[in-house]
């Protein structure tokens, strides 16, 4: 499954003010006895988990950005050399300065199918991901687990889809068109059938079972005047999702989709963060 630059930098800013900052927060205390920390970011995109954490995190920062795509990993290198206060780049690898931290990111291209740990003989003291759990299933998230688990790292996702959705005015045909688009977005996105809405309760009761301490906390998307664009490209998604299950009639999902598409539409799209810190030794 590929991602558009265009989609990933679209939704970048929502993505980063609907986080959940209880968590935030909580990932900034976990790390505050750390001067240092080795993060890996699954699916990384263009990077902007990376610019949507690196602010929690303490001041020197060695990032590993993981991802299939490698047109991706080439534009998030320059999506970060144009977002840094000052980046020094060699070869593969980039160090730059944001806000007072020092960050040195390098670059992966693997494919978390076949490897649920990239990190190799490394010891991340973090694994993240951003918008990827809702891709994953669940024996995906069971080798995953069982490995951040070996590894010992606290790990933080943002921003799994959880199937809360609410558009604003109402619509006949909104109903069917949700049920629709869940029906597809239970189907396989390379990683097997996919766990949707259930992956944040899935990773937690694993992590947990592992000794972790697990926390989750909601982060919608509210969007309103000021996010047209995105709301456009999220109901052509939505249709074209839906358009594929075959479950609402063309002439129902254009009249929704023309609505949805005008002035004056708002929505809350859930997501979930999932906070799992490590039993200390
Ligand atoms: C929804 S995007 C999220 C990107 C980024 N984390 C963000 O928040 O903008 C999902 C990302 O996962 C990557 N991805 C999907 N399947 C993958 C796989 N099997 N191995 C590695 N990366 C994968 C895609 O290339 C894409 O960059």
């Amino acid at each position: 499954m590929s991602f558009s630059p265009e989609w990933l930098r679209l939704r970048e800013a929502a993505d980063h003010r609907s986080r959940s900052l209880v968590l935030a927060r909580r990932l900034k205390t976990y790390f505050s006895d750390h001067n240092a920390v080795t993060v890996y970011d699954l699916g990384s995109g263009l990077g902007s988990n990376l610019r949507g954490t690196y602010r929690w995190l303490p001041r020197r920062q060695h990032w590993v950005l993981v991802d299939y795509d490698a047109s991706l990993l080439a534009a998030a290198r320059d999506e970060i050399e144009r977002w840094a206060d000052k980046v020094s780049p060699t070869q593969g690898i980039i160090d730059a300065e944001k806000d007072g931290r020092s960050l040195k990111i390098e670059f992966r291209c693997r494919d978390l199918v076949a490897d649920p740990a990239p990190w190799e003989g490394e010891r991340p003291n973090l694994v993240t991901a951003a918008a990827l759990f809702d891709l994953v299933s669940a024996g995906w998230i069971t080798r995953f687990t069982r490995a951040v688990a070996t590894s010992g790292a606290a790990f933080y996702t943002v921003l799994t889809h959880d199937e809360r959705a609410v558009w604003v005015p109402r619509h006949w045909a909104d109903a069917d068109v949700k049920a629709a688009f869940e029906s597809h977005f239970g189907g396989d996105k390379g990683f097997g059938a996919s766990a949707g809405g259930d992956a944040t309760r899935l990773i937690a009761e694993m992590l947990e079972k592992d000794g972790y301490k697990v926390e989750r906390g909601q982060s919608p998307w509210t969007l309103g005047a000021q996010d047209r664009a995105l709301i456009a490209s999220i109901a052509d998604g939505w249709a074209a999702a839906v358009r594929e299950t075959g479950r609402v009639s063309e002439a129902d999902l254009t009249e929704w989709l023309a609505s949805r598409r005008g002035a004056g539409t708002e929505c809350v799209i859930g997501h979930e963060d999932l906070l799992a810190l490590p039993p200390r030794l």
